[in-house]
Parts: structure tokens; C-alpha cells; sequence
């Protein structure tokens, strides 16, 4: 049943670009016009929302930070994620404007349920973004939004993951498309290229050998560090919990810019440190930052793994080890960007001899506070 794989997660992640195609299909017609009636949110409650709150755990949090950048500049509304297990005990401000968006692979994250109920009690209308049928965070929110990533066995979520972000952008683009937004020229072109996005995963998919090959000659070391900003600095966390997880390795995710307020010190001799780069054209201001970032971490002697759009040369000369991935709209890069590090943290384990699929101490799905 692992289809000629040696483990659940390698057939998982190379099941990607399919379980992203059919999440997306049948949700944007020929013309580039969503349909998401089968969110049961009728378009005048979408109107009237004038706040959104993404609360979830682990690597569906992850997917929510990165949500919460697409949602605001979609659709102008204001939009925070919070992990679910912090949320509820803070007293969190809510009413019958606010949309709560669960998302749980499993759909019975105990977190994430008392999250959403708590919601419900104050009014707020839950939509779920869910990968299980009929699982309890789908029945007990207002509206679902299956993912189809298929079934998921790995405890580390891959397909999963990819599939959260696809149903995030299509909510985002959805909500943007039901109010009417200045980005109308934007979304089009984003909703022709989300349509295309299995292919550009499937490139990333075959190019990465040097990737595998770059993992096993790190296999003794006990600290990496990972790098990003703007969306690419949740998938730098994403990239820090895949190789605690499965590499049992010291690793952490930071905000680039939070560089110089503390983590630089950290940088010492041949510490590996990825660096997730933005594109180059959009928002080019943080993309120079970035390679700023780059130079200052290798003169103090990093060892950088740089991440970066092809085409992008500027990244060449301060790479030590250079990753390419395809173009894509600015928001969309995470479902390129995350491939190579679930590759690089499986391939690690493997080279460190840990059991892939059954990462020690840790279950698929958290069913306790
Ligand atoms: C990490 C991982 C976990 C889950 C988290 C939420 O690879 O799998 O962090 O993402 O436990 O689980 P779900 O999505 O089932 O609510």
C-alpha cells in the first residue's frame, strides 16, 4: 500500500501534485470564476464579515499564517491566526461578524475543536477547512471546505499541508470575489496560475536529488536554522517542525528581520541555515532585503541553503547550496517553497536511521487538550 515507497511520507509528498488538483477541481469554472457554494455561507453573511480569525495547530497553524497574509490583501479584512490552543483562554473578541476558520487535517484536533466551539458560543460563524469526511471539527461548524488530499498516513503532514493552503487561497479569492476588491486585474491572473499550481509542484518534485544528497551530508549535525519572510516565514517554521519532528534536530524558524533583534548570534561556523527568498518581482523591497541577510549571516560563517525562484540570480553568489523553484504569483510561493524542506527533513531522518512515518512521541491525531 506504500505504492513501490519505502514510507508513507515519500509516497505522500510525491502524491502532491494530484492531491492539489483535486482539491481545486470543480471549484473554478472555465472562465476563472470561483464556486464555492458548497460552503452554505450565502454571499450576504460573507458581505457583512468584517473580521477573520484562522485558529489551528502545528502544521495546519502554519497554513493559517500563511492565509492571513492572501486574506487581508485580497480582501482587505482584517485577519489574525492564533494557535487553538492559545485562543480561547485569552478572551478572545468575537461576534456574528467574525468568521472563525478552523482547519485540521484530522478534523478531531482536540485544540482545535474546544477552539471553534468556544467561537460558536460567541456568535461567530465557523467554516472548517478540513481532510476528513465526516470527522467532528466538520459537523460542528456552520460550513466545511473539504481538502482532497486523500488519506493521510504519515504523522507528518505533507499533501495535507499543500491542500490547506489551496483551500485558504480559494476562501481568500472567494470572499474577494463576493465583495468586490481593488485587486480584481491581480486575482484573475493568480486564479489562472492557482489552476495551473500541480504542474510547478511536480517540477519541484523532479530536481531534487541535490536536495536528498545535501540532507544525508548534514546528518550529523544538531542545530539548522531556517529563514523567511513575509509568507515565506511561516514555511520557514514549517520547515523547522518537519526536522524536529522526523530528524529529532534542533531547529528553528525566525522572521529574517528579526535577525538582528537576537538570532544572529547564533551563527557560528558551518551552521546550515536555509533561507526561503522571496520573489524578486512584487514586493522587491524584501527580496533585497533577504539577500542583505544572506551576505551578513555567511561572512559570519553560515552555511546557507538558499531557496529561491528560478531566474533569480542575484542569490548566486552567496549561496553555498542553491534550491530553484518555479515562478509563482507572490502569496502562492509556499506551495513550491515547503516541498524541498519536507524532502530535506525526510531524507535527513532517514540518513539519522529515525522511523519516518512514526516519529517518536508523536501521534497523527492529538485527541487531548
Ligand atoms: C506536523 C503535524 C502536526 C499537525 C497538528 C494538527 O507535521 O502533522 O503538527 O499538523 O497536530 O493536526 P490536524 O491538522 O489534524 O488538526
Amino acid at each position: 500500500e506504500k505504492g513501490g515507497y519505502d514510507y508513507f511520507m515519500l509516497k505522500e509528498i510525491a502524491e502532491q501534485p494530484k492531491a492539489v488538483a483535486d482539491t481545486l477541481l470543480g471549484r473554478i469554472d472555465a472562465s476563472g470564476v470561483l464556486s464555492l457554494d458548497e460552503l452554505r455561507i450565502p454571499p450576504a453573511v460573507l458581505r457583512e464579515v468584517d473580521k477573520v480569525v484562522i485558529v489551528a495547530c502545528g502544521t495546519a497553524y502554519h497554513a493559517g499564517m500563511i492565509a492571513k497574509y492572501a486574506i487581508e490583501h485580497w480582501t482587505r479584512i482584517p485577519c489574525e491566526t492564533e494557535l487553538a490552543s492559545e485562543f480561547r483562554y485569552r478572551d478572545p473578541i468575537l461576534d456574528r461578524h467574525t468568521l472563525v476558520i478552523a482547519i485540521s487535517q484530522s478534523g478531531e484536533t482536540m485544540d482545535t475543536l474546544m477552539a471553534l466551539r468556544h467561537a460558536r458560543e460567541q456568535g461567530a460563524k465557523v467554516l472548517a477547512i478540513c481532510n476528513t469526511n465526516g470527522s467532528t471539527i466538520p459537523r460542528e461548524s456552520d460550513a466545511v471546505l473539504y481538502t482532497h488530499a486523500g488519506p493521510e498516513v504519515a504523522v507528518a503532514s505533507t499533501k495535507a499541508f499543500l491542500t490547506q493552503l489551496v483551500a485558504c487561497y480559494l476562501v481568500a479569492l472567494y470572499v474577494a470575489q463576493v465583495r468586490g476588491t481593488k485587486w480584481g486585474d491581480e486575482i484573475r491572473d493568480v486564479v489562472r496560475e492557482l489552476a495551473a499550481i500541480g504542474t510547478q509542484v511536480e517540477q519541484v518534485l523532479d530536481t531534487m536529488e541535490p536536495v536528498r544528497e545535501l540532507a544525508r551530508s548534514l546528518a550529523d549535525k544538531n542545530t539548522v536554522l531556517f529563514l523567511g519572510r513575509h509568507v515565506g516565514y511561516p514555511v520557514a517554521l514549517e520547515g523547522a517542525l518537519k526536522l524536529k519532528e522526523l530528524a529529532y534536530m534542533h531547529a528553528e524558524g525566525f522572521a529574517a528581520g528579526e535577525l538582528k533583534h537576537g538570532p544572529i548570534a547564533l551563527i557560528e561556523d558551518d551552521l546550515p541555515v536555509v533561507v526561503v527568498v522571496p520573489s524578486p518581482r512584487g514586493r522587491s523591497v524584501l527580496h533585497d532585503k533577504i539577500v542583505s541577510n544572506i551576505q551578513e549571516i555567511r561572512a559570519r560563517g553560515a552555511r546557507t541553503i538558499v531557496i529561491a525562484e528560478e531566474g533569480d540570480e542575484t542569490v548566486v553568489p552567496y549561496a553555498d547550496h542553491l534550491v530553484r523553484i518555479p515562478r509563482t504569483p507572490v502569496l502562492l510561493q509556499p506551495l513550491v517553497s515547503t516541498v524541498p524542506l519536507q524532502v530535506f527533513a525526510c531524507e535527513l531522518a532517514t540518513a539519522r536511521g529515525n522511523e519516518v512515518d512514526q516519529p517518536r512521541n508523536l501521534a497523527k491525531s492529538v485527541t487531548v487538550e
